[in-house]
């Protein structure tokens, strides 16, 4: 038992020794010397891994350029939107409750405000229809910032919120607005043909979807608004928007609508890709 105690209590005794033994004056083992070296050397390892890091970053940063994205997405065909936002591109309410689509009012209003004719005057120039508005940078000299063409609210007629002040959602021929995604530097069409939006109901709801009105006329982004070169370059870009008017949609009945852009230089949406120059939402009106 004794001698169990003494190894006992000799293990200890190494073990406070090993921490600090005051013979050697030795830390865990090490002198001072020995760990200044070790903490020197850590010190040294890691400001040239830091030192290292920030060059790195430097250069990185010194090829970035403010004005232009190194990396975006080639896609083929952009993504389209519509607006006003609804629950899940879902459009649904009822004639009888101005509260079902006051909502739809309010967003659109929002959405149109730059879009008034007088901002427009203001921010933009009226640029030359049915062709690009090109701007380039004349070698490292920059251009910027570029200039936008205007896109009128009153060009949307009929959808322009005046003097219909309900796009229609109170007659039951609600107004969609569409806008293709923004992608820098593409030429959405050639030969002066400016690509357009159709609209056609899915499966065999086409006769319940009716006619169709499209604004500006023929559905169309005109070739003026591009190329875009990106919100710093080009501040005050308007994107230009197709508003389609259900004329005659059928109450009381899900219709689901699929809008496609049509262009000589967009590949057209593969299957693949669903959102591919393709946006599809459900309309539904009520009238009880
Ligand atoms: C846009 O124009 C309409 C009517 O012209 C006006 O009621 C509205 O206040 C304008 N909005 C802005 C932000 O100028
Ligand atoms: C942007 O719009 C403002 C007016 O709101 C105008 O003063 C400015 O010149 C415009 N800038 C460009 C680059 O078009
Ligand atoms: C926009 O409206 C202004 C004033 O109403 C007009 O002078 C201009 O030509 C219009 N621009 C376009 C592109 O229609
Ligand atoms: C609409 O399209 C038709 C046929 O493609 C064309 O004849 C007409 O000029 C176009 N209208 C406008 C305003 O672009
Ligand atoms: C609207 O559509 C209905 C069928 O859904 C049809 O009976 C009616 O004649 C159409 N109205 C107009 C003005 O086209």
């Amino acid at each position: 038992m004794s001698a169990a105690k003494q190894g006992d209590r000799k293990g200890s005794g190494e073990w406070r020794e090993f921490f600090w033994n005051p013979r050697t004056h030795e830390l865990l083992g090490r002198t001072a010397a020995s760990w200044g070296l070790i903490l020197l050397f850590y010190l040294v390892f890691y400001l040239f891994l830091a030192g290292m890091f920030m060059l790195t970053m430097y250069i990185m940063l010194l090829t970035l350029d403010d004005y232009k994205p190194t990396w975006q997405d080639r896609l083929a065909t952009p993504g389209m939107m519509i607006r006003p936002k609804g629950n899940q591109l879902e459009l649904t309410y009822s004639l009888t409750q101005t509260k079902s689509w006051e909502g739809f009012v309010q967003n659109l209003d929002s959405f149109l405000t730059p879009y008034n004719d007088t901002q427009q005057v203001q921010m933009n120039d009226d640029c030359i229809p049915d062709q690009y508005f090109i701007q380039e940078d004349s070698g490292e000299v920059r251009n910027n910032p570029k200039r936008s063409c205007q896109f009128n609210r009153s060009m949307l007629e009929e959808c322009s919120g005046f003097p219909d002040r309900s796009y229609g959602y109170s007659q039951g021929q609600p107004c969609v607005l569409i806008k293709l995604n923004r992608v820098i530097g593409m030429l959405p069409g050639k030969d002066g043909q400016s690509p357009l939006v159709t609209c056609a109901a899915k499966r065999e709801d086409s006769d319940k979807m009716g006619p169709l009105a499209y604004y500006p006329p023929n559905g169309t982004f005109n070739l003026m608004y591009y190329p875009y070169y990106g919100k710093k370059a080009q501040v005050n870009y308007t994107q230009p928007l197709v508003a389609v008017k259900f004329l005659n949609a059928s109450l009381n009945t899900d219709i689901d609508v699929e809008c496609k852009i049509t262009s000589n230089t967009l590949a057209p949406g593969s299957e693949r890709d669903k959102f591919a120059g393709r946006v599809s939402f459900k309309l539904r009106i009520d009238n009880k």
